[in-house]
């Protein structure tokens, strides 16, 4: 027989259909429903934003007002949740915490097992609103802090800040993690957002799709990537030493967190708005030694490896400045990729075919099984 085509890390095969983002490298554009995220950054709420990714269009000033109030009246978990969450063991990282809460949630939800599209679409309204919520308690819970509950009269942005540090800051700091979480919501077919559409297309339930995509996100191949570059960061310690410090890196054959990409080879189309928004978060609270460590590296990295920094490259500095620890930067990435999964779950089961690639085996040949041992 001929030998079959593989496709490593399935590079370069288009798995299916999406009408959701299309990323053009050759352009570096992304887009959402046909809008570019640029511009969305630039004049839209994320709560726009994710009704423009779930339902194709954004919302006018009724269709808006009445998802926000659909959004604030729940944002509330359950006390079974809470004590779900609070028993996984102290020390554990957010996102194992989180994994966990979400299959909680699909656990006490009637609904769970309910495929229809207007039950899925419920329950992506309803992770929007809840996630936030445990995040929120995850971030307190690691400093020994109680939990503070959802203020139904802020908005989205406003109330996470004030649930995790007790209260809203300026409307600079709410704008730069409003354009984070819109440049994180949605990107065609990357990892997680695939881990999903893989469940879904087994007519499993959105709760284990997006638990599911929690793990895949969770590695330092994909989200994961923006805490690992703080970690970076700090160790480098002075904007001086960054260069230095990257050669010897790529020297000893490692990786660079925060640069590279998988469909992006000329510059991610991201990063510009959100170094913009980086340089926006040091300019606000002294951090300019954080944007000269990124220049250095960049740089470096161009004239070693002619490699560009990918989104969570500015992300993990500009959530630092934020005042979030580090642990919770991939968490917030979950916070603003639950649109995209959840949408893509839903997109998955309008035209759903099983999700199931085949293999080319390289084990042994067929060989008798040896008579057992009597
Ligand atoms: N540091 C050093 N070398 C790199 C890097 C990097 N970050 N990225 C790619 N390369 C090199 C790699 O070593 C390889 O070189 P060679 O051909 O000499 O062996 C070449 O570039 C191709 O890399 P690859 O890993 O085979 O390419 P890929 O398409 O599988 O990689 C990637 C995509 C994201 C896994 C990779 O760039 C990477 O590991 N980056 C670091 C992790 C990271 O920042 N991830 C975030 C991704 S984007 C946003 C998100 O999803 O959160």
């Amino acid at each position: 027989t001929a030998p079959l085509d593989v496709h490593k890390g399935l590079a370069g095969v288009v798995a299916d259909t999406t009408a959701i983002s299309e990323v053009v490298p050759e352009t570096l554009s992304l887009t959402y429903r046909g809008y570019p995220v640029q511009q969305l950054a630039a004049s839209r709420s994320f709560e726009e934003v994710a009704h423009l990714i779930w339902y194709g269009e954004l919302p006018d000033a009724a269709q808006l007002a009445a998802f926000v109030n659909r959004e604030r009246a729940q944002r509330e978990v359950t006390r079974s949740t809470i004590g779900v969450v609070d028993r996984v063991p102290d020390g554990c990282h957010p996102m194992d915490l989180l994994r966990t809460a979400v299959s909680s949630l699909g656990a006490e939800d009637p609904a769970e097992d309910d495929n229809r599209r207007e039950s899925n679409q419920a329950k992506a309204e309803a992770l929007f609103a809840k996630l936030p919520t445990v995040i929120a308690h995850a971030h307190r819970r690691r400093r020994g802090l109680d939990r503070i509950a959802p203020d139904a009269s802020l908005g989205w942005s406003a109330n996470f800040f004030h649930m995790c540090f007790g209260e809203v800051p300026a409307p600079e700091v709410l704008r730069c993690f409003e354009v984070s979480m819109i440049l994180y919501a949605e990107h065609s077919f990357n990892a997680s957002t695939f881990t999903a559409r893989v469940v879904a297309s087994t007519l499993s339930d959105m709760y284990s799709a997006v638990t599911a995509a929690i793990g895949a996100l969770k590695g330092p191949l994909h989200g994961g990537a923006n805490e690992a570059v703080m970690k970076m960061m700090l160790e480098i310690g002075e904007p001086e030493r960054a260069a230095d410090w990257l050669r010897n890196r790529l020297a000893a054959k490692e990786k660079v967190m925060g640069f590279g990409h998988r469909v992006y080879k000329d510059a991610d189309s991201r990063v510009p708005t959100m170094k913009a928004a980086l340089d926006d978060m040091a300019a606000l609270t002294g951090g300019e030694r954080w944007v000269r460590m990124y220049e250095e590296l960049e740089s470096a990295m161009l004239a070693a490896k002619g490699i560009h920094p990918n989104l969570d490259f500015p992300a993990g500095p500009a959530y630092y400045l934020m005042g979030f620890d580090i642990p919770m930067f991939t968490p917030l990435f979950v916070m603003a990729r639950i649109t995209g999964w959840t949408a893509h779950i839903i997109e998955q089961l309008d035209a759903n075919a099983l999700i199931r690639p085949l293999s080319a085996y390289t084990g042994p040949h067929e060989r008798p099984v040896p008579a057992a041992a009597a």
